[in-house]
């Protein structure tokens, strides 16, 4: 506990799974957390469950012009930003030959282009500070294929390195802000029971999955957010630029 005591934080997608799991353990830890989502009503709920700490705007990602109001907000409540965590994401289950255009586009603009955006705007706030951590929800499908994840791979890979161009830029600058990228493997989120849940044969989808993951389960919100807590704090001041795997061992293999 404490290990972000007087440390200001804001999460996206922080309405549901690995973004509201990390909001809790960023408050727990002590930081105040600017709890953001799409879906107002949602993230109101859980940042009124999580009390004094916790303060919450709608945020849908991929729009500039909020993104920009949101910041400016989050720092004339919290006077400062220290940590950024881009978690607010979609999965498409779709191959090369069955996504239109048009679904292609819109798992990039959430994915990819909400984390550019963020990135973009949490530099220019953060850098007024001198210092910051930004963590960007990628998946291991930033780092190996699946045939029916072309939007998915290819947005989250693009993220992957996203976050290195931001890490190089902030160090070549002199800014302090660190950037990093997250690559867990199945985490047991909405996200991932809505899948299981629109496959044929459920509890066959969750048995292979799990079956795929060599210690053999699937993973926590805490198993990632713990690592978001480790990436966030002064515990991490010489990690940037890299890609931290939270996968039971999937891409060891
Ligand atoms: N769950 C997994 O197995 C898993 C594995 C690897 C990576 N990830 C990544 O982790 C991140 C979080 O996933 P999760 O499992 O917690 O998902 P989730 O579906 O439980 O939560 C995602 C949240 O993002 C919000 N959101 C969606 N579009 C948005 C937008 N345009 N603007 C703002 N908010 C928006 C949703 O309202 C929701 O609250 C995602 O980037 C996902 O790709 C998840």
């Amino acid at each position: 506990m404490g290990r972000l005591e007087g440390k200001t934080a804001l999460v996206t997608g922080a309405a549901s799974g690995i973004g509201l799991q990390t909001s809790i353990r960023l408050a727990e830890e002590g930081a105040r957390v600017m709890m953001t989502d799409i879906n107002l009503e949602k993230v109101r709920q859980q940042a009124e469950k999580i009390g004094a700490n916790a303060a919450f705007l709608k945020l849908d990602i991929t729009e500039e012009e909020e993104w920009i109001s949101v910041l400016d907000e989050t720092v004339k409540r919290f006077d400062r930003l220290d940590i950024l965590v881009n978690s607010a994401g979609m999965v498409l289950i779709a191959d090369v030959e069955q996504i239109t255009l048009e679904d292609w586009r819109k798992v990039h603009a959430v994915n990819l282009d909400g984390t550019f955006l963020g990135c973009k705007h949490g530099v220019r706030v953060m850098k007024e500070f001198g210092a910051g951590s930004i963590i960007n929800l990628s998946s291991v499908s930033g780092m190996i294929g699946g045939f029916n994840l072309a939007a998915y791979n290819s947005s989250k890979g693009a993220v992957r390195m996203l976050t290195k161009s931001v890490a190089l830029h902030c160090a070549r600058a002199g800014y302090g802000i660190r950037c990093n990228s997250i690559h867990p493997t199945f985490i047991e989120t909405p996200m991932l029971e809505s899948m299981i849940r629109d496959s044929p044969d459920p509890e066959k989808a969750r048995q292979t999955l799990v079956r795929q993951v060599p210690l053999r389960r699937i993973g926590k919100p805490d198993d990632v957010a713990n690592m978001i807590v480790y990436l966030a704090s002064d515990e991490s001041t010489f990690v940037t630029g890299t890609e931290m795997v939270i996968d039971g061992g999937v891409i060891a293999q």
